[in-house]
């Protein structure tokens, strides 16, 4: 088995290169081409995990080289994307190119090479604001933002691959996921990070939302069971990837002041505010049909759990003194 991974430079994908390669799966890592070199991410990962596995880089948007790298792998797990919601305002043009284009240039290239496994990666910001918790994988789907509009186009695009072409294809839709490695964009390194240069100021958007938040090792499993399974039942499937666990931001907050034994002053950023309509007040997973199909718990899961995963993140990010200005990075 050799699996074309997209997206491998960026948070998730970074963490699942490192789980493939302790399970000794050949890996090919596409990662988004500049001039400078960076491998993005992967540059926290061990030296040998990067000196063993080949590394492509390219531009999802480009069919050429996208196809040309695919060369040689039997599988693809699709995780390129641009996934800032916030930036998804500004430049919602860009996301159709990255995330529909994208996705279509992935599909149109495996179904070119006969790929045997296509995995794509979607999100719970496609449901929108909980209808119902928990959130099965038949909860409406309402595009708040320009992002979750592209990230619905693209699993409509990958199921109408299946249904047209037979394409052996599984939508995994992971809800909000947090770890090492992740930009200073999401909200636990947003915290962390001025947690660890700041002590006590907070700025941060709002607080009250819940979130379901899986730990990326979990969420690496889950893509690896899916990679590995013989099973037909799930093509054709979209599946929720979460704990069934909600949280409050605030919470979250808590909870570092809690362990930390510490008094955090929260600022509203007004910037990190979505607008009323486009805000997604609760997102909470039924993980019954990963369950039932992968055979996938995760194993950080509920409040204690939680805080297991949240400090071990916080230890990565000291140790790796990730210190972002997040000021700068508003957008
Ligand atoms: N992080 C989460 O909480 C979360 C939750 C649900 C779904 N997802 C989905 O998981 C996937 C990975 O997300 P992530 O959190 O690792 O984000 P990330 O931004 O860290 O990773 C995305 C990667 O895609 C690459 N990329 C962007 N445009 C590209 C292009 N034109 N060509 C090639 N590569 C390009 C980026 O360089 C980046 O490394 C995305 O599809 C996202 O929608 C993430």
């Amino acid at each position: 088995m050799k699996v074309f991974v997209t997206g491998a430079c960026g948070f998730i994908g970074s963490n699942l290169i490192e789980y493939l390669f302790k399970k000794n799966i050949k890996v090919v890592a596409y990662t988004y081409y500049n001039s400078h070199n960076s491998i993005g991410l992967l540059k926290y990962c061990d030296k040998k995990i990067i000196n063993k596995i080949k590394i492509i880089s390219g531009d999802i948007r480009d069919f050429k080289r996208t196809k040309s790298a695919m060369k040689g792998c039997d599988s693809v797990i699709h995780l390129a994307a641009l996934i800032g919601i916030p930036y998804s305002y500004h430049s919602p043009e860009s996301y159709i190119e990255t995330n529909v284009n994208g996705t279509y240039n992935v599909l149109e290239s495996s179904k070119d090479l006969g790929l045997k496994k296509i995995i794509l990666t979607s999100t719970s910001e496609v449901y929108g604001s909980a209808k119902y918790t928990p959130i099965d994988e038949n909860h409406p789907l309402n595009p708040q933002s320009p992002y979750a509009a592209t990230k619905i186009s693209a699993d409509s695009l990958g199921l109408s691959f299946y249904y047209s072409y037979n394409l052996p294809i599984t939508i995994l839709r992971p809800f909000n996921t947090f770890g090492p490695k992740q930009s200073m964009r999401a909200v636990i390194p947003t915290i962390i990070s001025q947690y660890l240069k700041n002590k006590n100021n907070i700025k941060i958007g709002n607080t009250h939302t819940i979130r379901d938040l899986t730990y990326v090792e979990d969420t690496s499993r889950a893509f690896y069971l899916a990679l590995k399974s013989k099973k037909n039942n799930i093509l054709g499937e979209t599946i929720n990837l979460g704990t069934s666990y909600g949280i409050k931001i605030s919470e979250i907050l808590k909870i570092i002041e809690k362990e930390k034994r510490t008094k955090l002053n929260i600022i509203k950023d007004e910037i990190r505010v979505r607008s009323k309509n486009s805000e997604v007040l609760k997102l909470i997973s039924n993980n019954k049909k990963a369950q039932k199909l992968l055979g996938w718990k995760p194993i950080l899961s509920g409040k204690n759990d939680f805080k297991k995963g949240l400090m071990k993140t916080l230890q990565w990010y000291q140790k790796n003194s990730f210190s972002y200005d997040v000021s700068k990075y508003i957008i």
